[in-house]
């Protein structure tokens, strides 16, 4: 199966073994029968957040689980459960026009909703640990449906437990937010309150977002991407404030824990790389952060582009860059 199409990043990818899964009883058959034969799992949602390789080794799962339901919850909260292969955006639109806050600074964000806790999605200043309530998945160790609440995932900045302890091991199937009726627009992220008015509504926070994503950010059918290519980098309070003494300018955003994080869109800008190509791949001219493909390259070429930037960014700055987006498995020939 072809799934050059099937990544926004568009790297040229074979899947050895493909299944599609409407529903969780064909999730759990697709895993029984990987285990059989001992094939590593890759689960392919909107292919936003993956770097393919040329041959995709084992069984690439597609769960297309439908569906969203909206059901009272406490107070003034609405509990929304989605399957996982609800488009993220879709069930964002949806949402808003019910008139649920929680999760219109999420706009636009690609991929189905299934992949959204696997990095805690967050944009804007919020996060989907925010409202996230509980994630139910299939486990190819005993092949059961397992729902763990939120507070169990490890969500964390761009990390979970699905992509530490449970990586390769579950599919998600289904999720549960908790979102609210009553207004509580969350503005302190960026330029966000400078684009909205005094007291802004829903539908003018989600189009806002949309707006200032579609100006930053390429779209991946024009010009292929997966977005953030590094996650921002947390470093320890020191290292921030003698990196600030050099750099005033340098954005920060102190974390609970104490620690910083960085931009590292503008540490890649300031090592003068914005817009930098190398043959197949560049760094986009609106966003540092974000590593485009002009096409024709693959999955070698795109890791000795991206070490590149992060050598330059450690040479000068001395931070390490780590890599957002997941690479899984590739054939062994
Ligand atoms: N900046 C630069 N140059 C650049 C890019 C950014 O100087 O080329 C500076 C900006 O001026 C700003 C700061 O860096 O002061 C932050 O920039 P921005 O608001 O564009 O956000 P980001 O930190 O680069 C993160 C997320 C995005 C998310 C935005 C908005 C990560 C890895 N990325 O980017 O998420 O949309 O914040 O919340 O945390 C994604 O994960 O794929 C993604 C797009």
């Amino acid at each position: 199966r072809d799934l050059s199409h099937a990544n926004t990043m568009a790297l040229p990818c074979i899947a050895e073994r493909f299944w599609c899964a409407q529903d969780s009883a064909s999730v759990a058959a697709a895993l029984r029968l990987a285990n059989a034969n001992d094939w590593p799992l890759t689960v392919l949602g909107g292919g936003s957040n993956l770097l393919l390789p040329a041959r995709l080794a084992g069984l690439t799962l597609v769960p297309e689980l439908p569906d969203i339901t909206f059901a009272p919850g406490e107070g003034e909260s609405v509990v929304v459960e989605v399957g996982a292969g609800v488009s993220w955006h879709a069930l964002v639109t949806a949402c808003v026009e019910r008139g649920l806050w929680g999760i219109e600074n999420l706009a636009l964000i690609p991929g189905l909703a299934g992949a959204a806790p696997i990095q805690n999605i967050g944009a804007y200043g919020v996060e989907l640990s925010d409202v996230l309530l509980w994630v139910e998945f299939v486990d190819r160790r005993d092949g059961q449906c397992h729902r763990l609440a939120s507070t169990a995932c490890g969500l964390g900045y761009r990390d979970s437990i699905f992509k530490r302890e449970l990586a390769n091991q579950v599919v998600i199937t289904r999720l549960a937010l908790r979102l609210s009726r009553r207004a509580h627009p969350q503005l302190g992220y960026g330029v966000l309150a400078e684009r909205v008015s005094k007291s802004p509504g829903l539908e003018e926070i989600f189009s806002a977002i949309c707006a200032i994503r579609r100006e930053k950010l390429p779209d991946p059918r024009e010009l292929p991407n997966a977005g953030s290519f590094f996650k921002n980098p947390v470093v320890s309070a020191s290292s921030a404030a003698q990196l600030t003494q050099r750099y005033p300018e340098l954005p920060c955003y102190p974390q609970p824990d104490g620690r910083v994080k960085l931009a590292a869109g503008w540490l890649i800008e300031r090592c003068g790389l914005k817009g930098w190509r190398q043959g197949a791949f560049g760094i986009h001219a609106r966003q540092a952060l974000v590593l485009v493909h002009f096409g024709g390259g693959d999955l070698a070429e795109l890791l000795a582009f991206s070490a590149a930037i992060a050598e330059r960014v450690h040479a000068t700055f001395g931070v390490t860059l780590v890599r957002e987006p997941r690479q899984v498995h590739e054939a062994d020939s």
